[in-house]
């Protein structure tokens, strides 16, 4: 039976027109992969990826009005007759909305603001030095902050540049800056970037108790576009550090223990379409914006309005499941509730950041 159907094939195809069609197919298949590369390889990532190494995740707990000596006792801790001193270490890019929410948050809290800028970005186009040209808008906490301008080179014409070379080169550079803003052992150090905002009730608690552990990464919850857009718990790269001889600041991987529920993570949380699409030629996945149009501004306002991917990326996730959970468009919420104090104070002024607020400059 198989043979007859095999014979009548090669019948009706001679090898040469068979070849011919193979060929085709072929190049088919190498368009394909060149043009949906990214997306098949994420899609088998299961295939190809481990998943980190799970965290260790250490239960917070915390109610409004609750006395501190009880929070600490909750956690296997004691209270300090003291709170330590925190140093709020980031590396600032163009985030000047989620900025000032981040300071008025913390500000209660902090005894430093160290902030590190450089006039290039980390893929080395040169950019406006957008903290300095903005001071008057930090007035609040004038005081308290500590800026660095770091010098950044630009990519010569053809060369090409690791971005993540130029990330780790500013990343030592604030540790500089927080040695000359007086950071000594004991105090606390928060590492994080612009966009990953620490809960006020969160620093206060290690501020205050005595046995924390040295390092906690901080499991943020994860917002895309702004607050209306939830993605899940899934951020860990922000740290807080009871500074000692060894520190250093880095924005990866440190321990296995994580401390649950410790604040937000904004992502392309901002006010004007065209800082979107600086970002995203700006930031260290910028091999991402594959075509112009990725950046044309309609496009973006009507990702940003449907909770899409701005990349046209699939999630990256490690296994089948978790990948089609993920799949298309983030849920839209409703919920203002556990949201930043100033952002909610000044809802008339961060409308683009609330519920029903998407539609942008
Ligand atoms: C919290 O405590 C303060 C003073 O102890 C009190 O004035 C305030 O009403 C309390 N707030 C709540 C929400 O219970
Ligand atoms: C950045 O600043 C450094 C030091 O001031 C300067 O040498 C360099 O030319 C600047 N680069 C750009 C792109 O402005």
């Amino acid at each position: 039976m198989a043979r007859s159907i095999r014979l009548s094939y090669t019948k009706r195809y001679p090898p040469k027109l068979l070849f011919i069609y193979l060929l085709i197919l072929v190049t088919i298949c190498m368009i394909a992969i060149y043009t949906h590369g990214e997306k098949i390889s994420y899609f088998f990532r299961p295939l190809w990826d481990k998943p980190p190494p799970p965290f260790r995740r250490l239960p917070h707990f915390y109610a409004e009005n609750v006395s501190m000596e009880h929070l600490c006792k909750l956690h296997g801790w004691s209270i300090r007759s003291q709170p330590r001193r925190v140093f709020d270490g980031i590396i600032f890019n163009n985030e000047l909305d989620i900025l000032e929410i981040r300071w008025r948050e913390l500000d209660p809290f902090v005894t430093k603001f160290v902030i590190l800028e450089s006039n290039t970005t980390f893929t080395g186009i040169p950019k406006p030095l957008y903290f300095s040209s903005n001071q008057a808008r930090f007035a609040f906490a004038e005081k308290k902050i500590v800026h660095g301008v770091y010098p950044g080179r630009t990519a010569s014409c053809g060369s090409y540049e690791d971005p993540f070379v130029h990330e780790a080169e500013q990343r030592r550079a604030i540790n500089g800056l927080l040695f000359f803003a007086g950071i000594s052992n004991d105090d606390l150090l928060i590492m994080s970037d612009a966009d990953e905002i620490p809960s006020p009730h969160t620093v206060k608690l290690l501020q205050w108790c005595d046995g924390v552990p040295p390092i906690l990464h901080l499991e943020l919850r994860h917002y895309m576009y702004s607050f209306e857009f939830p993605v899940d718990y899934s951020s860990w790269r922000a740290t807080i550090h009871t500074y000692g001889p060894g520190t250093l600041y880095r924005h990866s991987r440190q321990t296995d223990l994580i401390f649950s529920d410790a604040g937000w993570h904004c992502s392309f949380c901002f006010r004007q379409l065209q800082e979107f699409a600086f970002k995203m030629t700006a930031y260290s996945h910028a091999n991402r914006v594959k075509r112009r149009e990725y950046l044309d501004p309609s496009r973006i306002q009507k990702i940003i309005c449907s909770g899409d991917d701005l990349f046209d990326m699939l999630p990256e996730e490690y296994t089948f499941q978790d990948i089609i959970k993920r799949m298309g468009s983030i849920p839209r919420s409703a919920s203002a509730v556990h949201l930043p104090k100033y952002l909610i104070e000044n809802a008339a002024n961060f409308r683009f950041l609330l519920p029903g607020g998407c539609l942008r400059e």
